[in-house]
């Protein structure tokens, strides 16, 4: 017995991992990597570089030796900034050195969440489709994910009837981001008041991962926690990774009441210790100036999605606005393909990527996610290919 095969006889991976869902946008990079010359509209980040000055400022904290630890919770200059940013914009109040932690990135901040809060057998309603990491993440605490069917016909919005309908004893919270990845559909005020009441009734925790805060076109966002008497029942998550192109430095925080804060903390301190420190340094640059950037970014953003929704639905590929993120979540049904034959025969015929929307839950069946944060030329050209393929193949039906 080879040493592989006698680890694989005892059960080398753990059935909780075992029990989790291969990823479908995992799948369909790999494909991707083994493709040249592709215009690549799958991945869900930034095509711009980190602003100079905000990876100056990075460069700036090696240099003067400030590569050690920070504090578990972050750099306080860097917690009390994302304080008085949440205040000014949204007029709510956290606490940097009780309320407040620095994480790598928002991906840690929705596993110490459902650490911290999901019991084994617990519920976790949440939307589908829903970003990749939402149902994993329960699954990973024990609990067990249940999804609220969002549609084109209600602009992909979580209803709060919806909600209530799936409220068991079992419920602990409701998990969502909006705006969304896929669907770019946003939630405003009227509508999150009414899941706030479900909340509020039903005395459930609320989840709001505003990580594309920033990233809303004519629309202004409601940051959850603000709503009157949220404040309490919410844990908030943001980041950096989106609004001022800062994936790869890996920095995001949350703010949650001082239990549930200290409970995460508890998670956090053996997983990470604390976010990466001179990460945390080009945050508060950005945090200080990076304002302009963002707006110039989600200027230019905006200028592509009007670009790419007017092509998708001219070519037939019928799409709802999107009001945030970066991300056009057309039909595909116009071809008679599936979400899936239609993303690989696309890269295949016409190199372009595009995400099949069934790797984000089962009412993304049928729909692609396309992102626009990319180069508006290169957009302009996947919008030709598209619309060939597409012609292509409706035609020979
Ligand atoms: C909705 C949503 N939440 C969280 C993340 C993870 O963000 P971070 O880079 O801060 O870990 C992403 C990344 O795509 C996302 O789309």
């Amino acid at each position: 017995m080879t040493e592989q095969e006698h680890l694989t006889h005892r059960g080398a991976i753990s059935q909780h991992v075992q029990a989790l869902p291969a990823s479908g946008i995992r799948r369909f990079f790999d494909l991707i990597a083994n493709t040249d010359d592709i215009i690549s509209l799958g991945v869900g980040e930034p095509d711009f570089v980190t602003p100079p000055a905000i990876s100056a400022a990075a460069v700036k904290s090696i240099d003067e030796g400030f590569t050690h630890y920070t504090s578990n919770y972050g750099l306080p200059e860097l917690r009390q900034l994302i304080s008085t940013h949440l205040h000014k914009r949204y007029g709510v109040e956290y606490d940097p050195s009780t309320e407040i932690i620095i994480t790598t990135g928002v991906s840690e901040a929705i596993n110490l969440a459902m650490l911290a809060i999901v019991d084994r057998g617990d519920e976790v309603i949440g939307p589908d489709p829903s970003y990749v990491a939402y149902l994993p993440t329960v699954l990973l605490a024990g609990g067990t994910y249940v999804p609220v069917p969002t549609t084109p016909a209600n602009d992909f919005k979580m209803k709060a009837e919806d909600i209530e309908e799936l409220i068991t004893p079992k419920t602990k919270a409701i998990f969502f981001g909006y705006p969304c990845n896929p669907t770019g559909a946003i939630m405003e005020r009227k509508d999150l008041l009414a899941v706030a009441d479900v909340a509020k009734r039903h005395n459930l925790f609320v989840i709001s991962d505003e990580i594309y805060d920033r990233l809303v076109y004519g629309t202004e966002h409601t940051c959850f926690s603000s709503l009157p008497d949220m404040k309490d029942r919410t844990l908030l998550m943001g980041g950096f990774s989106k609004a001022y192109a800062m994936t790869g430095w890996r920095v995001g925080y949350t703010c949650g009441r001082v239990d549930l804060t200290e409970a995460m903390m508890r998670v956090h301190q053996y997983i990470t210790m604390s976010a990466p420190t001179a990460a945390q340094y080009a945050g508060l640059e950005a945090m200080r100036n990076g304002e302009e950037d963002v707006r110039g970014m989600v200027k230019e953003y905006d200028r592509r999605r009007k670009m790419m929704v007017k092509e998708l639905n001219d070519m037939g590929l019928t799409c709802f606005e999107p009001r945030g993120a970066f991300y056009c979540f057309p039909s595909v049904s116009i071809t008679g393909m599936s979400d899936e034959t239609f993303s690989e025969t696309l890269l295949m015929e016409e190199k372009v990527a595009v995400v099949p929307g069934s790797a984000f839950g089962q009412f993304g069946v049928g729909h692609v996610r396309i992102c626009y944060a990319a180069d508006y030329d290169d957009l302009v050209e996947a919008a030709k290919r598209m619309r060939r393929f597409v012609e292509r193949h409706t035609t020979s039906e």
